[in-house]
């Protein structure tokens, strides 16, 4: 396998060693048909020729693109997006600091109020769009999905991650996935709450006992377990345990550090498979150049090694399995009822790596989305005790202090759902996305102004975080988090007539597969868990010092820096910074909920 950046250097070079070889050629043929050039004005040229395409790449394609593009524009009556002032570098840095160190996305949420919704920037040889207006978004997404695309630079970033899987693929590949994936989340299925009860029975009694012990829970850590196993069960008829592996002491916790805990296999796979995604974004925000970073070895490939290690012993087995299965002729239901997700994959295809990579790619889909919903919820309940309340007499009124909820308890329950959409609004799991144009596109005109023209082939980006906070889409209290918003006039006001402006779980033919599952699974977590604990509150005496923001952040029109107790990070999912440490109070058995 080639190292990404001998790679990059051959794409890169190879044009101009040709270009090269092509005026030597010509120079050579010249010459054997008797013009004679002085051996200056041949070294000038062959220079000249190896140098042409770095100094076009380098200086001229950006002004001469730009300019061309704006008149292919006018031409059609349309305008380029605003271009954002500044060197590449600078652009870049701006990019980097909204990833960083800073409050998520606040340099472009800065360009935007700068240039509008919709703007264009770029980064040495790439031109992007970013965009928080909902009929765009709704455009790339659904209206236009056809000339859109994920694109190959987005395939090569997260290839070693993802592959070729469903999350990761485009055209017939896509719907090949697609087409595989989408019987597994029939509603049979997804209302089926066995794999959420025993999961989420086992973490809240480790959850009791840490408690018992005098100690806080890393609530991010623990709820990645619970949609790990649950996701896993889910999909391989059979849970990682990584329940199992125990849940997280704070640092400086007077016990013996528990070696075997660390390296418990479903821990190496949770650090492996969050360590390849926080690598995998970076390339993303690092641009085509990506692979300069990632010179000689790829730095992704080790985390995806590791994951298949830790997939391989399962797959085996129900390939074993499998083929005792067919020995027996056991029969399998019209919707693939009676098998598993790895069960149907292993009878679709002999190819383990394609499976392997289905498997990782719906597990990224679905983990981490889950865990940051409820990771965000359960912050947001330790600002605002008068909402768990809330929620606490919505479940005794529908579900009862002690009862396992019903699907239809789940569906009926109102207030529990607008608390979802509005985590999910505040925090989207996906704050930002992006893809590809695969021609030149006009999108339509805002009031006032020419529509939007988008050259082929550029990364179109968009932010469901940003618009989901703009005030003109949801008010002058968009900040503020309120449930109410999506039960009360506001909702008729704002999201009925304009439903593109909540997106969490994208749009259009690409839309979350696992949408319905998600909910189920966050409710019912949300049920057990609050019918379980009272009294949330961040253990500040244990929450690291790397998670909170620092002093001199003030608030800022727009954002909610300044505000937020904890710093939020996103890689490809939005994660609360090295950990939420909840303190909190078992609810007595019984004890009335009003
Ligand atoms: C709160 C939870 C979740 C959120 C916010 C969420 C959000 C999203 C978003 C934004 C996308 C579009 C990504 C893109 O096209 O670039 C997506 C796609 C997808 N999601 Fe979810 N998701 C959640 C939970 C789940 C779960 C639990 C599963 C499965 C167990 C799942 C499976 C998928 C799959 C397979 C795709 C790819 C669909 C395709 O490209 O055709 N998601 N999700």
């Amino acid at each position: 396998m080639v190292p990404p950046g001998p790679a990059l250097v051959f794409r890169l070079v190879l044009p101009q060693v040709l270009l090269s070889l092509c005026v030597y050629a010509i120079l050579g043929a010249l010459e054997n048909r008797g013009h004679a050039y002085p051996t200056t004005t041949r070294w000038i040229t062959y220079i000249c020729a190896f140098l042409a395409r770095p100094v076009w790449m380098l200086f001229l394609a950006r002004p001469c693109m730009t300019s061309l593009n704006a008149r292919k524009a006018a031409a059609k009556g349309a305008v380029l997006p605003p271009l954002v002032e500044g060197s590449s570098s600078e652009v870049l840095a701006s990019v980097m600091r909204s990833f960083g160190n800073g409050y998520i996305g606040e340099g472009y949420l800065e360009w935007a109020q700068k240039y509008g919704n919709t703007f264009m920037y770029q980064a040495y040889t790439e031109t992007r769009i970013l965009t928080l207006e909902p009929e765009y978004i709704k455009a790339i997404l659904a209206t236009r999905f056809n000339d859109f695309e994920k694109g190959l630079v987005n395939y090569q970033q997260l290839k070693s991650l993802l592959g070729a899987g469903v999350f990761n693929s485009d055209g017939e590949m896509w719907k090949f996935h697609r087409n595989m994936t989408r019987p597994f989340f029939s509603k049979t299925r997804i209302s089926d709450f066995d794999i959420f009860k025993r999961h989420a029975d086992d973490i809240i009694s480790a959850m009791k006992k840490r408690l018992a012990e005098g100690y806080p829970i890393e609530f991010q850590d623990a709820i990645g377990r619970f949609t790990l196993d649950s996701a896993t069960e889910f999909l391989f008829g059979k849970d990682v345990g990584s329940l199992g592996a125990g849940l997280q002491y704070p640092k400086g916790a007077p016990i013996e550090i528990d070696l075997s805990s660390f390296n418990h296999p479903s821990n190496l796979f949770v650090r492996a498979f969050t360590q390849g995604q926080a690598q995998a974004a970076l390339r993303g925000r690092r641009g085509d150049m990506w692979p300069l970073a990632e010179f000689w070895s790829d730095k992704v490939r080790i985390h995806r090694e590791e994951v298949d290690k830790f997939m391989n012993p399962i797959l085996e087995e129900r390939r074993k399995s499998h083929l005792a299965r067919s020995k027996e002729s056991v029969e399998i239901g019209e919707d693939g009822e009676g098998e598993t997700f790895l069960d149907h994959l292993i009878r679709s295809t002999d190819d383990d790596q394609i499976i392997r990579d289905e498997l990782v790619n719906i597990l990224v889909a679905g983990r981490d989305t889950t865990a940051s919903l409820l990771t965000f919820a359960i912050y947001v309940l330790t600002e605002r005790p008068e909402l768990t309340e809330r929620l606490r007499k919505e479940i005794l009124d529908f579900v009862g202090p002690n009862a396992c909820p019903t699907y239809k308890n789940i569906a009926d329950m109102k207030y529990l759902r607008a608390f979802l959409n509005e985590t999910l609004r505040l925090y989207p799991a996906v704050p930002f996305n992006s893809r590809y144009s695969k021609t030149s596109i006009i999108l339509p005109a805002k009031t006032g102004r020419p529509p939007i023209y988008i050259p082929a082939g550029v990364k179109c980006v968009y932010s469901v975080f940003l618009m989901h906070r703009r005030e003109d889409l949801w008010g002058p209290d968009a900040l503020e988090f309120d449930p109410d918003r999506f039960i009360d006039e506001r909702a008729q006001k704002y999201l009925t007539p304009n439903p593109f402006i909540f997106m969490p779980f994208n749009a259009g033919p690409r839309i979350c597969i696992g949408q319905q599952f998600a909910y189920n699974e966050a409710s019912y977590f949300l049920i057990r868990f609050l019918q379980s604990f009272t009294a949330f509150e961040i253990d500040w005496n244990v929450q690291p010092e790397s998670s909170r923001p620092p002093d001199e952040w003030i608030c800022i029109p727009g954002t909610t820096k300044g505000r937020e107790k904890v710093m939020l990070s996103s890689h490809l999912t939005v994660v609360v910074k090295d950990g939420l440490w909840v303190k909190m109070q078992e609810q007595e058995m019984n004890a009335n909920l009003e």
